[in-house]
């Protein structure tokens, strides 16, 4: 019997290659540490069965058609906002991804953010290797302490949880929230309350974006959110760049409507070097490493592995975004 063929489009944590060989597939891995160009990936799946793909790979309509023939995709994220979904559902192709492999991972990133910008980290660090630590300044640089204040999350899902976990802990901080739906147990182990998104921006004191890029989140914090916060509010972003409209962002840390910002995710990615965010006194930015922990990301490659090897053994795709097309 021929092997079937999966596209590994990145260089993945060497378990996804393990776990697909032994259960008898043929790995095709890109090796280079950029993402693998658009066309030449088109023109590989079309060889493969199915594609292990990740966050910086585009899986737009035109990709989809061409590649039509795929049985799976496996998103090795668990944001999916680089996928048709319509798309694949309409092609019946089933999409799988990697949900909750990196709620610590990410909460801890957010937390962190919170903590550096607050106090000022990256720009204190970056005035050592630029040679001007000056002497001890009884008055200079002066950061924002964190206990008792709000915490606003938007999107408290399980990342969102973990971060607000945290912040109880650690700072006892009143727990404000916006979602969909209720989130019961927040409420109940936190204390959290759900409110309208004007009252969380506008009574918060950190806000953390936990939500996923759809076109109703799509540059939600703008200039009119950010003139409704607090002037000396913390804008945390650990999901997507694409969620804050980063100019205004910047005029708004400049003309102090809001003290400052941390974030994990930027629009574009990689963030030009030339970012005026980048020298900000009151910023510190990251380069998309929420899941970068060892855990995390092969709890990922494991949750990828599994969704194709599933789905040929007895077409189950335990972590999928389109389970109707099954
Ligand atoms: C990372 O950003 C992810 O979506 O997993």
């Amino acid at each position: 019997m021929t092997k079937k063929k999966v596209l590994l489009s990145r260089i993945f944590p060497k378990l996804a290659t393990q776990l697909l060989e032994e259960a008898g597939f043929e790995v095709i891995a890109w090796d280079k540490e950029n993402p693998m160009p658009y066309t030449e990936m088109i023109t590989v799946a079309k060889e493969c069965d199915a594609l292990f793909c990740t966050l910086t790979d585009k899986i737009d309509a035109n990709f989809l058609n061409a590649c039509s023939h795929l049985d799976i995709i496996t998103q090795f994220a668990v944001g999916y906002d680089n996928i048709d979904i319509d798309e694949a559902t309409k092609l019946r192709i089933p999409i799988g991804y990697a949900p909750n492999a990196m709620n610590e991972a990410t909460a801890d990133i957010a937390f962190g953010l919170m903590i550096a910008t607050a106090r000022k980290m990256f720009f204190m660090n970056q005035k050592i290797k630029d040679g001007k630590w000056g002497s001890f300044d009884p008055v200079g640089h002066l950061g924002l302490e964190l206990k008792g204040k709000t915490l606003g999350i938007l999107g408290l899902g399980r990342i969102g949880m973990s971060m607000a976990q945290r912040c109880k802990g650690a700072y006892n901080m009143d727990i404000l929230y916006h979602n969909r739906s209720q989130n019961k147990k927040a409420e109940e182990a936190l204390d959290a309350k759900r409110v309208d998104f004007e009252t969380l921006v506008s009574q918060s004191d950190v806000i953390s974006v936990h939500c996923a890029l759809t076109p109703d989140t799509k540059g939600i914090f703008n200039k009119s959110v950010f003139d409704k916060m607090k002037s000396t509010a913390l804008f945390i972003n650990t999901a997507r760049g694409g969620i804050h409209n980063e100019e205004d962002l910047i005029n708004a840390i400049q003309n102090g409507s809001i003290w400052g910002a941390g974030l994990d995710v930027t629009n574009p990615e990689p963030m030009h070097p030339n970012n005026p965010l980048l020298n900000m006194e009151n910023v510190c930015v990251l380069p998309h490493i929420g899941s970068a922990t060892v855990t995390a990301r092969n709890e990922m490659a494991l949750m990828g592995a599994t969704n194709i090897i599933s789905f040929y053994k007895e077409r189950r795709v335990p972590f999928i975004v389109n389970s109707e097309v099954l």
